[in-house]
């Protein structure tokens, strides 16, 4: 694809620190996307600073070495807490990063040139960190705080989508305490969307806390799953149809936003598309990329995929998912830092519409380092 590369000042190298792991319940899915990043980034323009979060929230250098970060069947990879401390630049003005030692000396690590967060759910899609790099001034990819933030929030999502004219699914928010207080309003108001619904946390990833409820029987135990991961759930009405994605990426130099060729996730052996097909069962779901649609279809669904990105404000990259019903597509949500190893569908779908792995990285890094339109 044109421009691709373009950006790139010839023979200066550019420095990233990958921020990967991190606090959510999506750290292994992380860890295996940096194994991604780490194997394919340009070498030959890029140096890599890996700052790997463990589960519990310390910033720790790790090694250049994608082999430890790999997702296998007998081991999911983790951030191991080695005891070094990355410590961010201590004001907006540098962009020095240092490493405190395992034995207490502080080491500088040299200047970086921006911070690539590969990092799912909260505390890492969600606005969180965005916010610390905006703090201390580290140019960034993907999307700033606000759009995270609303993009990490399936209600505040659908709100704005609503507000924007784009379809999404009938639903209701609600949390735990507003049930205990009154449960006949509550169970009403879901019954109204009709069997079968989809409970889901508001803030979560992955499919975590999702479920789907045939009987009105299910829905307190289905809402308590759901609160198990945030406190406000959403009762979704279902929709009957194909789960197609499109890749977006923000234009270059303020041109219009792009859009890849559509993927699908075909079901074969479960109901939808929970954890266990996502991650565990190989056989479960298929990612066909690109899929079939009517040349018509397809440009209403890419002309939909921009404008879920437009209208959320977002930037760098997203993953916009829709269902199809045969006539009708009906956005079901936002991912502002999607699954992005080489086999997911983000960078399948690019690779589809002509944009290598390699170069989708150094897409995202050039996209990072364009001047803000907003200054
Ligand atoms: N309203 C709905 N109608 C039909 N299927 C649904 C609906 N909501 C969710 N699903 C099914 O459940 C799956 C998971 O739900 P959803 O995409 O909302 O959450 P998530 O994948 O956990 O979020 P994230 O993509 O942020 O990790 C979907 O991929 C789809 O298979
Ligand atoms: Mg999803």
């Amino acid at each position: 694809m044109n421009g691709v590369g373009e950006n790139a000042p010839a023979g200066s190298r550019v420095r990233v620190a990958v921020v990967f792991g991190g606090r959510s319940s999506e750290h292994e899915i992380s860890c295996s996307t940096a194994a991604g990043v780490l194997a394919a980034i340009d070498r030959s323009r890029f140096d890599v600073v890996p700052v790997g979060i463990t589960k519990e929230g310390a910033f720790t250098l790790q090694p250049d070495d994608a082999s430890r970060f790999r997702m296998d069947a007998a081991a999911m990879p983790v951030v191991p807490d080695n005891g070094t401390r990355v410590l961010w630049p201590d004001s907006a003005a540098s962009r020095t990063l240092r490493v405190v030692g395992a034995d207490g000396v502080v080491r500088e690590l040299g200047e970086v040139d921006l911070a690539f967060p590969i990092l799912h759910g909260p505390w890492g899609e969600d606005g969180t960190i965005q916010g610390l790099f905006e703090l201390v001034g580290l140019p960034y990819v993907g999307s700033g705080v606000l759009a995270s933030s609303v993009g990490m929030d399936k209600h505040f999502t659908k709100v704005v989508l609503q507000a924007a004219g784009v379809p999404v699914a009938p639903w209701v928010t609600l949390t735990a305490a507003q049930w205990d207080a009154d449960p006949a309003r509550w169970e009403a108001a879901a019954r109204g969307l009709g069997l079968p619904v989809f409970v889901k946390p508001a803030r979560a990833g992955s499919s975590v806390g999702v479920s789907k409820v045939k009987d009105w029987a299910s829905l307190p135990a289905a809402l308590a799953k759901a609160w198990a991961e945030d406190e406000k759930a959403l009762v979704e009405a279902a929709v009957v149809g194909r789960e197609v994605e499109c890749g977006v990426l923000s234009g270059r130099a303020g041109g219009p936003t792009r859009v890849s060729l559509p993927g699908e996730i075909v079901m074969r052996t479960r109901e939808f598309y929970d954890y266990e097909a996502k991650y565990l069962d190989g056989d479960a779901a298929e990612l066909v990329c690109p899929t079939v649609l009517e040349p018509g279809e397809l440009r209403e669904l890419q002309r939909l995929a921009a404008r879920v990105f437009d209208s959320l404000g977002c930037r760098g990259l997203a993953r916009v998912d829709v269902f199809f019903t045969g006539t009708d597509f009906v956005v079901n949500e936002i991912n502002t830092m999607p699954g992005f190893t080489p086999i997911s569908m983000f960078p399948k779908c690019w690779e589809a519409s002509g944009i290598a792995y390699r170069d989708l990285i150094t897409e995202l890094i050039e996209l990072a380092l364009e001047p803000s339109p907003v200054g």
